[in-house]
């Protein structure tokens, strides 16, 4: 009697897409960064979208619901991304905070200071993004290309709003 074996898939390191395994690995390290970035300026918002006291609390309670939304919809895309690209995605928050540069909030801020502090992020993350754009176009991954180019557009018009709130 023979027994049939059901075929079996390649490993994603082999995926054949037309980017090799070493721009993959590349540009899916590069986003790591760009998702834990994203994740603790994540955390920040929502953080100050409970404290913010203050004649602006409207704004900055709306605003920020706004951008935490976002942010949260982007960690899903960010890290699909490295998923699509045949890499494992983090595991864990203490890795987002290895990879990160961006600072955890640790005390009560006015409300002024929360402003300039995630004017300050989503400047920092608008200089990861444009720097791992470089990366992911040399590597010819066009998909990767346009999710950076549509980040970095959200944190640019953050920055904008955010001075804008303040009157800046
Ligand atoms: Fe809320």
């Amino acid at each position: 009697m023979t027994t049939k074996t059901a075929p079996r898939l390649k490993p994603s390191e082999t995926l054949d897409t037309g980017l090799s395994s070493k721009a993959r690995r590349s540009v899916a390290d590069h986003l790591k960064i760009l998702l834990a970035d994203t994740y603790v300026l994540l955390i920040k918002t929502h953080v100050y979208h409970w404290n913010v006291v203050g004649p602006l609390f409207v704004p900055l309670h709306e605003l920020t619901e706004k951008h935490y939304n976002d942010l949260f919809a982007a960690t899903d895309e960010l890290a699909e991304r490295i998923r699509a690209l045949g890499v494992k995605a983090p595991l864990s928050f203490a890795e987002f905070l290895e990879r990160t540069n961006v600072e955890e909030e640790t005390r009560n801020r006015s409300e002024l200071e929360m402003v300039e502090s995630l004017i300050d992020a989503h400047e920092n993350l608008s200089r990861h993004f444009r720097d791992a754009a470089k990366g992911a176009d040399e590597a010819e991954d066009l998909v990767t290309v346009d999710l950076i180019t549509r980040r970095l557009a959200f944190h640019e018009k953050a920055i904008w709003m955010l001075r804008a709130t303040v009157g800046k």
